[in-house]
């Protein structure tokens, strides 16, 4: 596994982000049964398998904890849209950066897949912005505790998370409480009251909380909640909100797993539309 550098100008992704995105693309390839699912996973990926192994063992309830304490009070500073995207846009593939899509390419490619779509301006907009949380990289936080699958924490670990058997060293597994189905919260309390593994979509919800309608902000903070999106785990935590607003996330995964194509986007041309959609929805200027 290799390890983020930050040199002055450009901070080189490490291969784990892009082969997660790979790996997510193959594992949900259209028409794929469970039992695929699984075979995939086990023997095709071991530098994903890595990964997940440090993810599932490092997200406890604690370390989620401190995590929020970190970074949900937004004292990062202030940027407007396209100052957060061009320091998104500093983490840039090593491996071969002349033929990869950039972050800002990759939202683009998102969100103008949903704007030919003719899909509502908010949705486009949350097509846009739904990778910024990644800017934790930059902030110095690890790829395993930045992108992969999110989950729940403070209760107990579903089988329907990828590489299950990788919580076996989390100490969260024996813990009296957290281990046990419910851990501290009540059936169906809403998701809302629930701590999800720390990651890119719980920051950048709490960026976008007060601008946006509860139709962006669930696939914000829940597009790689895949264990309950793609697999309907978590249910017995969910409520009627929830379940309604899960349609805004599945519409959403479409886009984002499915929409990257070999053409890039030519900023230059799309910048006005995407100055009035900003303006439409945020002040100059927002918390980070
Ligand atoms: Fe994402
Ligand atoms: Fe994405």
């Amino acid at each position: 596994m290799s390890t983020l550098l930050s040199p002055a100008h450009a901070t080189p992704l490490s291969a784990d982000m892009e082969e997660w995105d790979e790996f997510l693309k193959g594992r949900y390839k259209e028409g794929k049964s469970e039992e695929e699912f699984r075979v995939y996973d086990a023997q095709a990926n071991p530098g994903v398998a890595e990964f997940y192994r440090l993810n599932h063992e490092h997200q406890t309830f604690d370390y989620v904890m401190q995590k929020e304490r970190e970074y949900f009070g937004l004292t990062r500073g202030e940027k407007t849209i396209w100052e957060a995207a061009d320091f998104l846009n500093t983490l840039v593939d090593d491996s071969d950066p002349d033929t990869d899509l950039t972050q800002i390419e990759h939202l683009l490619q998102t969100s103008e897949a949903m704007r030919a779509d003719g899909q509502p301006r908010w949705f486009i907009l949350t097509g846009f912005v739904h990778d910024l949380g990644k800017v934790l990289c930059l902030y110095g936080e690890p790829q395993w505790g930045v992108v992969g699958d999110t989950f729940p924490v403070g209760c107990a670990y579903s089988n329907d998370i990828v590489f299950p058997e990788y919580f076996a060293k989390n100490p969260d597994l024996h813990h009296p409480v957290y281990s046990t189905k419910y851990g501290i919260y009540e059936p169906n309390c809403g998701l809302d009251k629930v701590h999800m593994s720390f990651g890119h979509d719980g920051y950048i919800y709490e960026v976008m909380k007060n601008y946006l309608p509860e139709e962006a902000l669930y696939p914000l903070r829940y597009h790689s909640f895949y264990p309950a999106h793609k697999h309907g785990a978590y249910d017995y935590l969910m409520n009627d909100q929830d379940r309604s607003m899960f349609k805004w996330v599945h519409e959403f995964n479409k886009y984002d797993l499915y929409s990257k194509g070999h053409t890039k986007p030519d900023l230059k041309t799309l910048k006005p539309y995407y100055d009035d959609l900003f303006a439409e929805f945020f002040p100059a200027k927002i918390a980070w």
